[in-house]
């Protein structure tokens, strides 16, 4: 099977990851800051390091202090990740709809979902291209809310000449091996406010306060911490952040054959009118991590079967997260037209930086076969 996704691993990536086995440090180590510091040059905003994607997000909402009586507004078109922590914090989940070509959340709907208890507007760069963060940043300042950038999908991407990382107030990152850059599991969490970066932190680190001078008890002695408000442990091992380090270097070389591959696809596909292809919005430079084709709907399953026998690991993404049962009891069905139209004719296409010439030849030309046999 083709996969739709898969990491790229070489021997200097194993080099590092057996230096820092070796070395005095498996968790906790030089290596994390310094994992971090290259991550800031990339991303253009100090950051932390942590265990996955999903432990970033965790991290932005305890950072912006999110609890119940609060709304999130969210597109539906996600992984489930983007409102489980929000929804463990107790707050509300709101949903906007997207703008069909790009699959990201709408302006003109989350401006429209705005009430007095919004406290954050969370966009995701779907398939890696940004969202509308100029509109969307205007929305939270005109109300005084924050803006989150759900950037799982968009290590590296380029908005309007600015990195991803340094335009919302919190901005969250996946290294799962699927996505644009790996340390196993893994993620970071950039802010452009310090004040933000050292809650999400100290959140990430069992919410451990070992400045002196702010201890709210006696300092009880060379290994007094205190704890104000809870944490967890959602640290990025030395081993993993060695990794991570490596890809790093890499990133530049992964974004050229990222949009290698997507433009052999736009460009085998540009003559099918019965395939939508994902459009590059002008000002973008997306690191793509999805290449998502939307066919007929009464087709999808056909043609996604069809590729699938013929072992091309084609996947979908996302069902839309309102209809997930967890949120039967808020009766969503029906309420956002242009995610629910996307997911019922989108198939996601291999993406990733291992893919040959040859691959993308049988992909595309089995594709063809499989949209003909609809016809
Ligand atoms: C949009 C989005 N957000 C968050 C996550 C969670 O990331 P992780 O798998 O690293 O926890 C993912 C992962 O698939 C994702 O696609």
């Amino acid at each position: 099977m083709i996969p739709y996704g898969r990491h790229s691993i070489n021997d200097d990536d194993i080099a590092e990851v057996v230096a820092a086995l070796k070395s005095d440090w498996l968790t906790t180590g030089p290596l994390v800051e310094e994992f971090e510091s290259a991550l800031e040059k990339v991303i253009g905003a100090p950051c932390i390091s942590v265990s996955s994607g999903t432990a970033a997000l965790h991290c932005a909402y305890a950072a912006i202090g999110l609890g119940p009586g609060d709304e999130v507004i969210t597109p539906p078109i996600t992984f489930i990740a983007t409102q489980a922590t929000a929804a463990l914090f107790g707050a509300t989940i709101v949903f906007a709809d997207i703008q069909p070509d790009t699959a990201n959340i709408d302006p003109q709907a989350v401006a429209a979902a705005i009430t007095p208890r919004t406290k954050a507007i969370v966009a995701v760069d779907y398939a890696g291209q940004p969202a509308d963060l100029d509109e969307l940043r205007a929305i939270a300042d005109r109300h005084g809310i924050y803006l989150i950038e759900d950037a799982a999908h968009s290590m590296g991407s380029i908005y309007k000449g600015r990195p991803v990382g340094s335009i919302a107030d919190i901005t969250t990152f996946s290294f799962f091996p699927t996505k644009n850059l790996t340390t196993c599991e893994g993620g970071a969490v950039a802010s452009i406010h310090p004040e933000l970066l050292e809650r999400a932190k100290r959140f990430a680190r069992q919410g451990l306060v070992r400045n002196p001078n702010e201890f709210k008890i006696t300092d009880q002695g060379p290994w007094h911490q205190e704890v104000h408000e809870f944490g967890l442990n959602y640290r990025l091992p030395d081993i993993l952040c060695a990794l991570g380090l490596s890809q790093l270097k890499r990133l530049d070389e992964f974004k050229l054959q990222r949009s290698q591959v997507f433009d052999l696809y736009s460009k085998a596909f540009q003559e099918e009118s019965a395939i939508v292809l994902p459009k590059k919005r002008a000002n973008m430079s997306p690191m793509w991590h999805l290449y998502p084709i939307q066919v007929n709907a009464k087709n999808r399953r056909q043609i996604f079967d069809e590729l699938r026998s013929v072992k091309i690991g084609v996947q979908v993404n996302y069902l839309p997260v309102h209809l997930h049962p967890v949120f039967n009891s808020m009766n969503l069905k029906g309420k956002f037209p242009a995610s629910e139209m996307f997911y019922e004719r989108e198939i996601s296409l291999p993406m990733s930086t291992i893919l040959t010439a040859v691959e993308i030849e049988y992909i595309t030309s089995r594709v063809k076969v499989a949209i003909s046999k609809c016809e």
